[in-house]
């Protein structure tokens, strides 16, 4: 299925509103929130690594391997390389900013995924690693019959669309709670760091918005028999 729209344009505006995401989440947890650390005895900065890999890596590198099948103007052996080794960064440092909230938590004597962005979290981690591994057998390593490659295809689109959707909105979650936290702590409702927060979130939603509508539009040309070439 494809809209009657060129990928390609759209595809830009997701990688300016990427780079515009990047630096919102960078200014906020570096310039109002103390910085970012591994270790350190302010164990806030040690959480401040889990908004900024989960955007910066996982959110915005999962959204390019997606984008990369519609917009490289490769051969589909290459890209198909590009895909899934962009997602597998993507997972790798999601995974990473997930630890870094349980480091948090447990440095600071906090209990462990009682909110709903962290169940969906944890959901949309395993989800995603699930259509990896699926993705890579299937379409990779050792690679299925063709007969299974071309039934599993929109399978896979459909669910990697439908992961990184989710994947998205526990982002918008994640920046709601902890934006009520520090509101809660005295932030003022109004103030730079809640137009800051609100609107890293917004852009974020954008950023998964022209993921997904690139990857419904038309690839360039010679790629036109992509699914025939699985
Ligand atoms: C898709 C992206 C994200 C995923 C998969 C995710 C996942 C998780 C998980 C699994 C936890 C639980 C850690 C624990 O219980 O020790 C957590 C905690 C947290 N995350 Fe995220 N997160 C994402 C993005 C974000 C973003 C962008 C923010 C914005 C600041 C954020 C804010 C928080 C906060 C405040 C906590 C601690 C409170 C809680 O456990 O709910 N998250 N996240
Ligand atoms: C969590 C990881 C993954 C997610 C979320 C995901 C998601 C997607 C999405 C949304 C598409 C449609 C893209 C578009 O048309 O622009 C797609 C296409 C595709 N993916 Fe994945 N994918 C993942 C991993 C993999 C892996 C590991 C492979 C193994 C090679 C793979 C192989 C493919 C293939 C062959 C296509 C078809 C492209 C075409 O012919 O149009 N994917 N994937």
């Amino acid at each position: 299925m494809a809209i009657g729209v060129k990928a390609l344009p759209i595809s830009f505006v997701a990688h300016f509103l990427a780079i515009a995401g990047a630096i919102m989440v960078l200014v906020w947890n570096i310039s109002f929130r103390g910085g970012l650390a591994w270790e350190s005895t302010n164990k806030s900065v040690i959480f401040n690594l889990h908004p900024v890999l989960m955007l910066i890596g996982f959110i915005v590198i999962g959204g390019e391997a997606i984008m990369s099948y519609k917009c490289l103007p490769l051969k589909k052996p290459e890209k198909k390389l590009i895909h899934l080794v962009l997602h597998a960064i993507a997972l790798v440092l999601g995974i990473f900013g997930i630890y870094m909230a349980f480091k948090f938590h447990n440095e600071s004597n906090i209990a462990n995924l009682y909110s709903l962005h962290s169940w969906l979290g944890i959901g949309v981690i395993v989800l995603y690693g699930i259509q990896w591994i699926y993705g890579f057998l299937v379409f990779f390593y050792p690679g299925g019959t063709s007969a299974i490659r071309s039934e599993s295809l929109p399978w896979h689109v459909l669910f990697g669309i439908f992961v990184y959707v989710l994947a998205v909105g526990t982002a918008a979650l994640g920046y709601l709670e902890k934006l009520t936290f520090i509101q809660n702590a005295g932030v003022a409702k109004y103030g730079a760091e809640a137009f800051l927060v609100n609107f890293t979130a917004i852009v974020t939603i954008l950023f998964g918005t022209f993921v997904i509508l690139t990857a419904l539009c038309q690839s360039p040309p010679e790629d036109e028999y992509s699914y025939s070439a699985i």
